[in-house]
């Protein structure tokens, strides 16, 4: 069975810490490393997050670094009121022993990329000021990317506005940088991120099991749904993770897409022409914006989410 290269970038974040635990403990991912950025929390909290979530993974060896302290332009606007003061459900659970290693984000996807023997996929879990770094300061590592599969954008409705999904509403540059980078990319975005979710039950039976991932999953999960007061609760980050080792189960198609970077209401909106052939020659989206990226718009989600829960029963 091969495995798939991966390394996330994340702004754990409870749904973030789902994704984590599934990728350091699936058994065809070999996870590389992970890249911290601000995003639902701030910096030093999004690592100490991260590093627990490890802990809980039991998976030591994988390296974490620190990122962005804030947007290329503007400033932090963090989502605690979804994810808790600490930005993983304020669960109290001690400081990882473990340290956070000493290059920065962009040093660590340079190494990693540049070491790695087979082809890399990044999948960015939050804003995307790493990613647009990277980019911009080793465009020739840049080159080797298998491929780039982020949560962030939508084809329909936004949820930190209106218009904009909020990985990209937080640093709309960073993604228009990374849109435009030529690097195949996939936004699994909003049009399928709240859809693979866990019931309360669900949720109790893994804080009742003996593994620690599950414990730690349920856990999580309890808290994201006490926070929300809602049943089930999304797996969110995790079907971006998911899609990358299982695309038989997702559903894509290639669009043209713009990010608004403009100071307007649309601010951070992916724009996605989903016109018809005929309504698109007539009037082009914007051509020197736009990018060709690939969008994912349906799931099976029980097999998603079953995915998700067979992984993280599976080790102690
Ligand atoms: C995204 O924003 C964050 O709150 C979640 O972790 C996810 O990455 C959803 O818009
Ligand atoms: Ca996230």
């Amino acid at each position: 069975m091969g495995k798939t290269s991966i390394i996330l970038d994340v702004d754990t974040g409870i749904d973030d810490a789902f994704a984590v635990l599934f990728a350091a403990v699936h058994p065809e991912i070999k996870l590389l490393g992970i890249t911290c950025v601000d995003g639902n929390t701030n910096i030093d909290n999004v690592v100490a997050n991260t590093l627990k979530v490890l802990d809980a993974a039991q998976a030591p060896d994988i390296p974490v670094a620190r990122g962005a302290l804030r947007p290329l332009l503007g400033q932090s606007q963090y989502a605690e009121y979804v994810h808790g003061a600490d930005g993983m459900g304020d669960l109290g659970i001690s400081p990882s022993k473990r340290k956070v290693d000493s290059r920065s984000a962009v040093e660590l996807l340079r190494d990693l990329i540049e070491n790695s023997s087979e082809p890399v996929t990044i999948v960015p879990l939050a804003p995307l000021t790493n990613i647009a770094l990277f980019l911009r300061s080793f465009p020739e590592t840049a080159k080797k990317i298998h491929r780039i599969v982020l949560m962030g954008g939508s084809a329909s409705a936004g949820n930190a506005t209106a218009a904009a999904e909020f990985n990209v509403w937080h640093d709309p540059e960073a993604a228009a940088i990374v849109f435009q980078s030529g690097v195949p990319i996939t936004m699994y975005g909003l049009d399928v991120f709240m859809r693979p979710g866990i019931t309360r039950e669900q949720a109790n039976e893994l804080q009742k099991s003996s593994l620690k991932t599950a414990q730690f999953g349920g856990a999580l999960a309890l808290a994201f749904m006490e926070r929300l007061g809602v049943s089930p609760i999304t797996l969110g980050d995790y079907g971006a993770v998911a899609s990358v080792i299982r695309p038989d189960l997702f559903t894509t198609a290639m669009f043209d897409v713009v990010v608004d970077t403009s100071a307007g209401p649309a601010r951070g909106q992916t724009i996605v022409d989903r016109r018809d052939a005929f309504l698109r020659e007539l009037e082009p989206i914007d051509l020197e914006d736009s990018a060709k990226v690939r969008v994912t718009l349906d799931l099976d989600v029980d097999a998603v989410v079953k995915l998700w829960l067979d992984t993280i029963e599976s080790k102690n």
